[in-house]
């Protein structure tokens, strides 16, 4: 009897020790580098987002979802996409359509259940495709079980899992702080006499996350995911986790009001708090045990922020967002050569959007109304040709353009009908996927939640997928010429012709192979004259690898004319 409860020890000792010794070699072989480089699948993938709502509705009730999504996989990976991350398919009484999660740990009926997420996985990851899922970590929906709990009495556990606040005095809020959505960002709760916080809608009260048991929550939600198969997390508002304890009111910008009629306020002490760092890093902790890509959903207006998001031994996230370059609204060379100059020095590993459920599409910003599928074109060879993840939203790849409401009853997302008509939304950039040119663009037998684009007999993936010349088939060879190129995929950044006011060149260079990119952002044809001189590269002959418009196999770089809005790329030899 003793003798086997000492061989038990024994070998129970002896296990914890090879434990110990193989754990990280067992982590490490985890972490597959895709290449001898050891880049990460991350870094070598497309990322396409898909608004679940928005984007094909297997049971015609006029609301897209999960099993739709997965009959589309086929056209995905046809595509040349690698990863889709999912907008909020969480249980939620959609008030802000998903992002007021009422339960992390399931699918919301009008999108399907917890089987059809697992199907979905599995055959995404038969496709080869990975599905990367949209946390949201700084607020619930106040019809949360957790918040249910938080508000029925002052002394509930739960009390402190959110933000509350005696008010100033009889019907003031605590501070002077804004909704990001309009209004105090104070509601205040008769039952119990106090006020909660909620950075955004009054329905998405914020998580506190100075109360490690709401870290410890969400952290165990995102394991919960990790092990149904998901790949990662795009981390949504982020910058807002923390709030200053003592409530400092912000400082109004005088003179100025938002789109929905309220003072501005400097946001100091409310968002970008340095403890996002550390709440962040513990997360990444998390995600390290199961190789799984963190995207922050990160607001950086400089260089700096952006580092910090990245975390000084890069031990934070694998790709906060870089939207700096969303804000680039006009086809300025000069603009965006300042931008992925910028992105591509700190030290990242940079990620590239140029429009979300929250921005309006790129046809819309750009376009001059003549040449908007030139510069369809021409935008898609700038963010799937740069160094860095690029993430389509989907649509952009048929040229889907913004369907803004026309009248304010017709809304459906609340911040528009509270900005109108000054601001419509989101609804417009929210539209169902236009899939063919039968009826509802074939997203839906039923009318859809949201209006299709009317221009979608024209712009559908049946369509164009016949149109040799289409925006699809253009993105579509772009993506194939990006995973088959190394130098699209790794290679150095090297601007040229850096004080060009109208074209927008680079070389991507990678060990002797060098491709060239010269992007006409103007209205009129331009001869570009490339300044090769100190740049590494002594070959002048250029092979078309892919263009927007008919031009030569082969020519000289030295005698390179585009056309008004045209995309040329080619390799040096
Ligand atoms: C993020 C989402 C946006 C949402 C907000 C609040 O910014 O992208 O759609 O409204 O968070 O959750």
């Amino acid at each position: 009897m003793r003798r086997g409860k000492y061989k038990l020890v024994l070998f129970s000792f002896l296990l914890i020790c090879a434990t110990a010794l193989l754990l990280p070699t067992f982590l490490a072989a985890q972490k597959k580098a895709v290449d001898d480089e050891g880049h990460q699948w991350w870094q070598h993938a497309v990322f396409y987002q898909i608004y679940p709502r928005s984007f094909a509705d297997s049971n015609n009730d006029g609301v897209g979802d999960l099993r739709g999504i997965a009959s589309k996989l086929g056209y995905l990976r046809w595509l040349g996409v690698d990863a889709i991350w999912l907008t909020p398919m969480f249980p939620s009484p959609q008030v802000d359509f998903g992002y007021d999660v009422s339960d992390y740990e399931n699918v919301d009926p009008q999108y399907g259940t917890l089987k059809d997420m697992d199907a979905l996985i599995a055959d995404a990851r038969r496709t080869n495709i990975r599905v990367i899922l949209d946390l949201v970590v700084n607020h619930t929906s106040d019809k949360h079980p957790w918040f249910i709990e938080s508000r029925s009495s002052r002394n509930n556990p739960k009390r402190d899992w959110y933000i509350w606040r005696d008010g100033k005095g009889s019907g003031q809020p605590p501070n002077n702080w804004i909704s990001d959505f309009g209004g105090s960002a104070w509601q205040f709760d008769p039952k119990t006499n106090q006020w909660y916080y909620h950075y955004f809608y009054t329905e998405q009260p914020d998580l506190n996350w100075r109360n490690p048991a709401v870290e410890a929550a969400i952290f165990d939600v995102s394991r919960w995911w990790y092990k149904r198969g998901v790949a990662g997390f795009r981390l949504d508002a982020v910058d807002t986790l923390f709030e200053d304890p003592n409530l400092a009111d912000n400082p109004i910008v005088a003179g100025k009001k938002s789109k929905y009629g309220d003072p501005v306020d400097d946001r100091i002490y409310n968002k970008k708090l340095p403890e996002v760092h550390g709440a962040l890093q513990r997360l990444r902790a998390v995600a390290d045990q199961y190789d799984a890509v963190l995207i922050g959903e990160t607001w950086t207006k400089d260089i700096n922020e952006l580092k910090e998001y990245y975390g000084e031994h890069g031990n934070e996230l694998h790709m906060p967002m870089d939207f700096m370059f969303t804000r680039v609204d006009r086809l300025s060379p000069s603009e965006f050569r300042r931008q992925i100059a910028a992105v591509d020095s700190a030290g990242g590993w940079p990620v590239f959007v140029l429009s979300n459920h929250d921005i309006p599409r790129v046809y819309d910003r750009y376009g001059d109304g003549q040449h908007n599928d030139q510069i369809a074109k021409l935008m898609a060879s700038l963010y799937l040709t740069l160094r860095g993840t690029p993430i389509l939203y989907y649509g952009e790849e048929l040229g889907m353009e913004n369907n803004d409401p026309k009248r304010v009853e017709d809304v459906k997302d609340p911040a528009g009908r509270r900005s109108w008509p000054q601001d419509k939304g989101r609804d417009g950039e929210r539209t169902p996927m236009q899939w063919n040119p039968a009826e509802n663009a074939g997203f839906s037998k039923a009318t859809p939640w949201n209006p299709v684009d009317p221009r979608y007999r024209q712009y559908n993936v049946e369509t164009e997928k016949k149109d040799p010349t289409s925006i699809l088939n253009y993105y579509q060879r772009l993506l194939a010429l990006r995973h088959s190129t190394r130098a699209l995929l790794d290679g150095n950044y090297i601007p040229l012709n850096e004080s060009d006011p109208n074209v927008l060149s680079y070389l991507r260079s990678y060990k002797g192979e060098n491709v060239l990119v010269v992007l006409n952002m103007s209205s009129s044809a331009q001869p570009v004259k490339l300044e090769l001189d100190g740049k590494g590269v002594t070959a002048t002959t250029l092979r078309r690898l892919l263009a927007s418009f008919d031009s030569p196999a082969t020519g000289s770089a030295k005698d390179l004319t585009v056309p008004a809005f045209g995309a040329y790329i080619g390799e040096l030899k």
